[in-house]
């Protein structure tokens, strides 16, 4: 043992009686300790090494089948009491859970290594940044830790003496008793559960080796946990990513952005823009811990430091920052694999190979009538390897937040873009945005459910104590607040094309926002929200038929009229715990709805 933290050592110790390793390993987040566990996975048939010539210091790895995404029917938060859970989330007494997942990890690491990671998520040492440590029995987490958050024993020099820590106990549920041989991804496909228990800042995740479900300082504790926290301490933790926008004149704003799971993040955190003269950096694609400056304005932070991105649909074209950040020490989880030891997936050339092993490890060629690499496949990219990361990424005090944007994937009814009139509307449109389901949690791809600010898998407490908190931190006295915007890049039409051609083309939009946040340009009232007067989007070379571009920007009166019931049921399931301020913002919704069509008809 090596921590001189008694109450981190003596929790260890807990869970090794309780988890009965073979041995214990204090991860010290070395490049040696990386190689020293890649080169294990190698060995034990987990990974692939990739061609040096390719993508050097890489990695392929293929789950089971069954481990591939999150899983939010088998996502519990284990408040104490069940109205602190709130509707959007299932709920489990934290006490019987403590015994049920006592069963669970009882003896669930004998015949493997646990290791211990501390973690920093934030820069170490910055007082934004929070530390947890996470005991996992899967060195292909520890892998991912290294490049997804700070770990190792700097954490614990900082960390100290104290308790204050997020503690996080995983288990891939595949104990090896009397030398049981190994499989290359073990799990307990049938029996995961993924349990945070808010009030003492626990995580406990059993059954799943995949991402969100095992690399705990991510969704766990950067959302779910820290959530709580947020709340409870007057700051935001969101599941949006942090962009820097620059003008051709050299103006600086910074936007963060909300979209739910496989949504666009990533690729609006790191486009090339197609407009002449403007630049995008990167400061996060996932997720930004925000708080208030001195000067009133909300400072952003991306705790993360680096990115578990979607491969399928990734390419030099789409979004060649992110295929230049993955080019080397890169881990890439259920894609396929080339004959000579590079990777592919889905778009990613425009041709695929004549010949590749598919993610379940079989022969493919483009005859096969399966995909060749899952639709929630994976790449683990050290951020710091991304062309356009803004050189202010960590900084500790964060940047100042001029635009928050919400959307989803809706292929009807939804505009391009649309501003809120002020920051409760612009809560409302968080709060009752909808998006259709993506592969990035089990369950059915493509159902259109509500998914307030993209954190309905991610808030760690009731969904309407979460808006009030937000109302709330929009009501601070001297808040200098940043501009809501809510943007739809999925359109499609009847014929199930995409209206807009989105990527580097979003530029066009984030130019109207930030010209907007400038107060340079025009917008139209509609019933909705503010949207781009005519001429105000800048669409020069873009082509766009003008019919395209009216259906894009033009108010489905009949379609917001199907809305409004939808949003009813969304806000009933909330009761009494609604704020009355969103209640109103409906009723002046549809009132602002009936009065454009009586002045239609
Ligand atoms: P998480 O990591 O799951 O939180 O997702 P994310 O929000 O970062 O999503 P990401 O940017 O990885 O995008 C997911 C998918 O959406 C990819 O297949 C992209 O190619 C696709 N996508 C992203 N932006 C656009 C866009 O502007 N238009 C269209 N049509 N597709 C897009
Ligand atoms: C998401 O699903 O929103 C992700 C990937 O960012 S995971 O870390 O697996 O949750
Ligand atoms: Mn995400």
């Amino acid at each position: 043992m090596n921590s001189r933290n008694e109450h981190l050592e003596r929790w260890v110790s807990e869970v090794a009686e309780l988890c009965q390793p073979a041995e214990i390993v204090w991860c010290d987040g070395s490049p040696a300790e990386y190689e020293r566990l890649s080169q294990l996975m190698v060995d034990a048939g987990t990974y692939v090494r990739l061609n040096e010539d390719h993508k050097p210091n890489s990695f392929l790895c293929r789950s089971d089948p069954g481990d591939v995404a999150r899983v939010e029917d088998q996502t519990f938060i284990c408040s104490v009491n069940k109205s602190d859970a709130g509707p959007t989330n299932n709920w489990a007494d934290p006490d019987a859970m403590r015994s049920q997942l006592g069963r669970l990890f009882a003896g669930s690491t004998q015949g493997r290594t646990m290791y211990v990671i501390p973690y920093s998520m934030g820069p170490i040492g910055s007082d934004i940044a929070r530390i947890g440590v996470e005991i996992s029995d899967s060195p292909y987490v520890v892998c991912n830790m290294h490049i997804m958050a700070r770990v190792g024993s700097a954490v614990l020099d900082v960390l100290g003496d104290s308790p204050d820590f997020v503690r996080g106990l995983h288990s891939v549920g595949y104990p090896l008793p009397d030398g049981t041989p190994d499989v290359p991804w073990p799990c307990d496909a049938e029996n995961k559960f993924i349990c945070h228990f808010p009030e003492s800042r626990e995580i406990m995740s059993y059954g799943s080796g995949y991402g969100g479900n095992a690399l705990l300082g991510k969704k766990c504790h950067a959302l779910r946990i820290a959530s709580v926290q947020a709340r409870d301490e007057g700051w935001l933790a969101e599941h949006m990513l942090i962009l820097k926008l620059t003008s051709p004149a050299g103006e600086v704003k910074y936007v963060a952005a909300a979209f739910p799971s496989a949504c666009g993040k990533t690729n609006l955190a790191m486009m090339n823009p197609s407009i002449e003269g403007w630049k995008v950096e990167t400061i996060g694609d996932d997720i930004a811990w925000m708080k208030y400056g001195p000067d009133g304005q909300l400072y952003a932070i991306n705790p993360e430091a680096g990115f578990f991105g979607v491969a399928p649909g990734t390419n030099d074209c789409s979004n060649p920052n992110a295929m230049k950040s993955l080019s080397a020490n890169s881990i890439f989880t259920n894609v396929a694999m080339t004959p000579d030891g590079d990777v592919w997936w889905e778009e990613m050339t425009d041709d695929s190979p004549d010949q590749l092993v598919d993610w379940h490890g079989n022969d493919w060629t483009p005859d096969s009538d399966v995909k060749a690499a899952h639709p929630n496949a994976r790449f683990t990219a050290p951020a710091s390897q991304c062309p356009v990361i803004a050189d202010e990424w960590e900084n500790a005090a964060g940047v100042p937040i001029s635009a928050i944007l919400f959307g989803g994937r809706r292929a009807k009814t939804i505009p391009l873009v649309m501003e809120a009139f002020d920051w409760e509307h612009g809560t409302f449109l968080g709060a009752t945005m909808s998006s259709a389901k993506t592969a990035a949690a089990a369950g059915t791809v493509g159902e259109v459910r509500r998914d307030p600010m993209a954190m309905l898998p991610f808030c760690g407490y009731h969904m309407a104590d979460y808006f009030d908190h937000w109302l709330q931190t929009g009501a601070r006295e001297g808040a200098d607040l940043p501009r809501v915007f809510y943007v739809n890049w999925f359109r499609k039409t009847d014929d199930g094309c995409f209206l807009w051609p989105g990527f580097g083309e979003n530029s066009r939009v984030l130019k109207w926002i930030f010209e907007r946040c400038d107060g340079t340009a025009a917008a139209v009232e509609t019933p909705i929200g503010r949207m781009p007067a005519p001429g105000a989007l800048d669409v020069a070379g873009l082509s766009l038929s003008e019919a395209d571009l009216a259906e894009l920007l033009r108010v489905d009166e009949a379609g917001w009229q199907e809305e409004l019931p939808l949003i009813e049921a969304h806000f009933e399931k909330f009761g009494d715990r609604l704020p009355e301020a969103l209640r109103a913002q409906l009723a002046a919704l549809r009132e602002r709805l009936q009065s454009t069509a009586v002045t239609v008809g």
